[in-house]
């Protein structure tokens, strides 16, 4: 069975063709109305969304399928103690595919090994969000014509912001992509993307204090909002909360063809003065994102009735070793640890759930 976990689940080949494939369903929309007829999506969300959980929604409908689930896990029999791998196996009874957002880091992969259906990751703590990666992607070749040859700065909460890192994975695979990473030392990108996904890819990179020294070099400016959900420390929140923040000065430096994305809900972060600015392209990305999520769910479901299977790196088994981020579904739930060895640091293992050390 395949699923959508991570970026680097799809190849750089299958990624292209669910983009093409969501630009041809923008072409033909009624060609596709009647594609998933009989078919249902089982939404499952256990942490707040709007456009997420609304866009998988919309997406299943004009595909012509139904859609359960719940958007509140206190709506849910977890309230009263069931893992994630027992609600995906009740809810395999019911639905064909499923998407699910939790904030503890790697459920969804821990729900793949039980599951009979597609499971879609639709955000996982602060560690992945592959769908908002293929939205970007969309809306980066839309706005720009390209997904290679991009100078791409990302501002903001890089430490935290799981869209980040899943676009970072993702362009690490494209050709002549130069990223530049804006945060405060405090929200500056883990370190195990930088070696393991930056540096092992040859992608060029560098980190960087303040914005208006780049804008003029960028294609592409990845705005993103402080997770205050994340922190641990609220002083540290208040401190870092409005680091970063987009206005029309700021603009007035970049490139006219530059493209703002932000995978929303943004806070202070982009005034509401750069709204009509025809590069803000964040309002587009959002409907970028149904489509998207509808090439996407075609050609899982299509994917399943085949049974295609993909070939994955055997992950090791560690036994004595525990993951070390309390955050990690084998900290919370009973689920088998497993661990890679890590391709750039010698004697490090990382969790195959969410990547953090073992220990
Ligand atoms: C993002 C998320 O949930 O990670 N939102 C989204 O899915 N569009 C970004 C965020 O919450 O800041």
């Amino acid at each position: 069975m395949r699923h959508l976990i991570e970026p680097t689940d799809l190849s750089v080949q299958e990624t292209n063709e669910i983009v093409a494939l969501a630009e041809d369903i923008i072409a033909h929309r009624d060609r596709y109305a009647d594609r998933c007829r009989g078919k249902k999506l089982a939404t499952l969300f256990y942490e707040p969304s709007t456009r997420t959980r609304l866009s998988f929604t919309s997406a299943m409908m004009e595909l012509g399928g139904n859609v359960i689930g719940f958007s509140d896990a206190r709506n849910s029999s977890v309230s009263k103690g069931e893992t994630v791998q027992d609600t995906v196996r009740v809810i395999n009874c019911f639905a064909d595919i499923i998407a699910m957002r939790h904030w503890v880091e790697g459920a969804p992969l821990a729900a793949t090994q039980v599951s009979r259906t597609p499971v879609i990751n639709a955000g996982d703590g602060s560690h992945s969000h592959p769908t908002q990666t293929l939205t970007d992607l969309l809306t980066i070749k839309r706005e720009l014509g390209r997904l290679d040859n991009l100078t791409i700065g990302f501002c903001g909460d890089l430490k935290f912001g799981r869209t980040v890192h899943s676009l970072i994975k993702a362009m690490s695979r494209y050709d002549n992509i130069r990223i530049v990473l804006i945060a405060p030392p405090e929200l500056r990108l883990p370190s195990y993307i930088k070696s393991e996904v930056c540096d092992r890819c040859g992608m060029d990179y560098r980190e960087v204090d303040d914005m208006e020294s780049v804008m003029p070099e960028l294609d592409v400016l990845y705005m993103t909002r402080v997770q205050k959900e994340r922190f641990v420390d609220e002083e540290e929140f208040e401190r870092v909360k409005d680091c970063f923040v987009l206005d029309a000065r700021k603009m007035s430096m970049a490139k006219s063809d530059m493209a703002v994305l932000h995978p929303l809900p943004r806070v202070n972060e982009i005034l509401q003065e750069v709204d009509d600015d025809p590069r803000a392209a964040y309002f587009r990305q959002v409907e970028n994102g149904k489509f998207v999520r509808m090439a996407l769910m075609l050609r899982l479901l299509e994917w399943a009735e085949k049974d295609s299977l993909v070939e994955r790196p055997a992950a090791e088994q560690s036994t004595g070793h525990t993951c070390s981020n309390p955050r990690c579904i084998t900290n919370t739930e009973p689920v088998e640890p497993l661990f890679h060895a890590s391709q750039t640091e010698p004697d490090v293992y990382r969790c195959v759930y969410c990547e953090a050390i073992a220990k």
